[in-house]
Formats: C-alpha cells, sequence, structure tokens
C-alpha cells in the first residue's frame, strides 16, 4: 500500500452539496485533486458553475460540473436526484455539505428558525441520501463501499448554543443520523461517517472570520489556536472516503482543534 493507493480517488464520482463555497469548496477541491469528478450543487447554481469551471483549471487529476439545487424541500431534492441521475450512471460519494444556520439569543429565538435551520440540516440530508441509495449502491462492493460523508458540527457534539439553537440541535441530529445510517447502510455496502468541524472561514461565519483581527481572536478561543483551515477539512475528507477509511463507518471525526474535549478547569486545582 503506498499513499496514492490509499487516497487516490481516480475514476470516482462524487456529489458535494453545497460545494461552491467555505467547507464544500474545500472539500471539492481535495476531492477533484484526488482524482474525481465532482458535481457541486446548490440553490446558486452559477456560482456552483463557476466553481467548477475554477476547479477544472487547476490541472488536477479530477474534473467537476456545477449545476442548481434545492435540498430545503421535497420537491428541490427530487430535482436534484434526478439532475444526478441525469449526469451520472453510478455515485461512488456523497458529501451532505448543504447546511444553513440561525442566530438569535434566548428569548427572542423565531418559532420559524426551527423550520428553516431543521429542514435544510435534517430532512434534506436524510432524503437525499435515502433517494441516492440506489447510485450509491451500484458503485459498492465488499472491497470499496461507498461513502456518505455528513456534516455535522462540534455545536452538535457539545452543549454550546451560541445563540444558534435550532443549528446546534439540528447538528446533533446529523450525528445521529449518521451513525443510525452507518449501521443500516453497512450491509449494502455503503459507509456513513460524520464531520464535527470546528470554526473554519466560510460565508456562514463571515460575522466572525472575515476580519483578520477578530478571526484570530475566534482562534485563540480553539485549544490547537487557530480557526481550520482547507487541508484539515481535506485531510479527513481523503481518509474517509479513500480506499484507507474503507473498514470506517458511523465515526465522527472531531475536525475541531480540541473544541470537543474542552472542559472547564480542573475543579481540584485548589486541593492539589
Ligand atoms: N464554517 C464553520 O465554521 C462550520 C463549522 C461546523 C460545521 N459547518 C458546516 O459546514 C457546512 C458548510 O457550511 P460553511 O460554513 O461552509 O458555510 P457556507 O459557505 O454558507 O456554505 C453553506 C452551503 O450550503 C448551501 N446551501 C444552503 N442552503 C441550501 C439549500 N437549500 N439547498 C442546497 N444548498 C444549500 C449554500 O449554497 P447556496 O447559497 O448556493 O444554496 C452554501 O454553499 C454546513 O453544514 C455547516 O453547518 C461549518
Amino acid at each position: 500500500m503506498t499513499p496514492e493507493t490509499l487516497f487516490s480517488l481516480r475514476g470516482k464520482t462524487a456529489l458535494v452539496t453545497g460545494g461552491a463555497t467555505g467547507i464544500g469548496r474545500m472539500a471539492a477541491e481535495a476531492l477533484v485533486q484526488a482524482g474525481a469528478h465532482v458535481l457541486i450543487a446548490s440553490r446558486k447554481g452559477d456560482a456552483c458553475e463557476e466553481a467548477a469551471a475554477r476547479l477544472n483549471a487547476i490541472g488536477a487529476p479530477g474534473s467537476a460540473e456545477g449545476f442548481a439545487a434545492d435540498i430545503s424541500s421535497e420537491e428541490g431534492i427530487n430535482a436534484l436526484v434526478s439532475e444526478v441521475n441525469k449526469r451520472t450512471q453510478s455515485l461512488d460519494i456523497l458529501m451532505n455539505n448543504s447546511g444553513v444556520s440561525w442566530g438569535a439569543p434566548m428569548g427572542q429565538f423565531p418559532y420559524h428558525a426551527w423550520d428553516k435551520v431543521m429542514s435544510v440540516n435534517v430532512a434534506g440530508i436524510f432524503d437525499l441520501t435515502q433517494k441516492l441509495l440506489p447510485l450509491l449502491i451500484k458503485s459498492a462492493s465488499d472491497e470499496d463501499p461507498a461513502r456518505v460523508v455528513n456534516v455535522g458540527s462540534v455545536m452538535g457534539e457539545v452543549p454550546m448554543g451560541d445563540g444558534a439553537y435550532s443549528y446546534s440541535a439540528s447538528k446533533a441530529a446529523v450525528i445521529h443520523l449518521s451513525k443510525i445510517m452507518a449501521k443500516e447502510l453497512a450491509p449494502h455496502r455503503v459507509t456513513v461517517n460524520a464531520l464535527a468541524p470546528g470554526p473554519f472561514v466560510s460565508r456562514m461565519t463571515a460575522f466572525a472570520t472575515e476580519d483578520e483581527d477578530t478571526r484570530e481572536q475566534v482562534g485563540q478561543g480553539v485549544p490547537l489556536g487557530r480557526v481550520g483551515r482547507a487541508e484539515d477539512i481535506a485531510g479527513c475528507l481523503l481518509f474517509l472516503c479513500g480506499r484507507g477509511g474503507s473498514y470506517v463507518t458511523g465515526a465522527v471525526l472531531p475536525v475541531s482543534g480540541g473544541i470537543n474535549v474542552q472542559t472547564a478547569g480542573n475543579i481540584f486545582a485548589a486541593a492539589l
């Protein structure tokens, strides 16, 4: 086994929802660099096409194509599934990355921010995955299972509201659903794992990461002292999607610089 055989994705086809921006964009680039053909889909079809064109111009072994899709409704998911079926005979990798958030203080959190977030972050990824299963199963084998990677969050692992109540609850649901799907889909040779990222620069976190000073401060709140980088996503994804990850399912990779294990200081410090 060489690093090339462990992590190469040559000949594979992947779908990355929300692959034109933020973490999805980092993921799409990693997959193309590893040789995969990547379908990039989100509401802004133009941005997806531009992201694909940019990836096709970097001289990587893989390629990309972008198109519009909206996973906030059953109708939108059905349209995405039919678009994917038109573009590929089988699907090796599904990265459920699209997500939305809502922030408001306790006491003022709007009721409609539950449906808005849960419909995309939870119902959206579940329904899309179940409807793409025939394509995933088509590519799956004992030797090389198909891969589903769901993007959760460290906020779904630890009790961290930060005003994003429906978001945190949705990400806890993503992590739980990932384990349920991992259990049910292993017999079909489909692995299901989740990433639980900490802070990464993206449109969703632009309010805190766009400005260099604020980003630095956010990084200082992370045990490993920085916000996440593209290679942090790439490393996890290539592990989970490459041959080296074919025996791993139901895992939650804490790509959060240690936030997942951060607790209060030592409670017995004064007595020691
Ligand atoms: N950045 C972080 O610090 C962080 C930390 C933990 C987890 N995450 C998770 O990482 C994932 C990516 O977020 P991000 O931080 O990279 O933010 P982002 O740049 O805002 O990406 C979110 C993506 O989701 C797409 N999207 C939103 N609603 C959609 C819909 N109805 N249908 C299809 N696509 C939709 C957006 O594209 P369109 O607007 O074109 O639809 C966008 O590309 C999310 O699941 C997020 O919860 C992020």
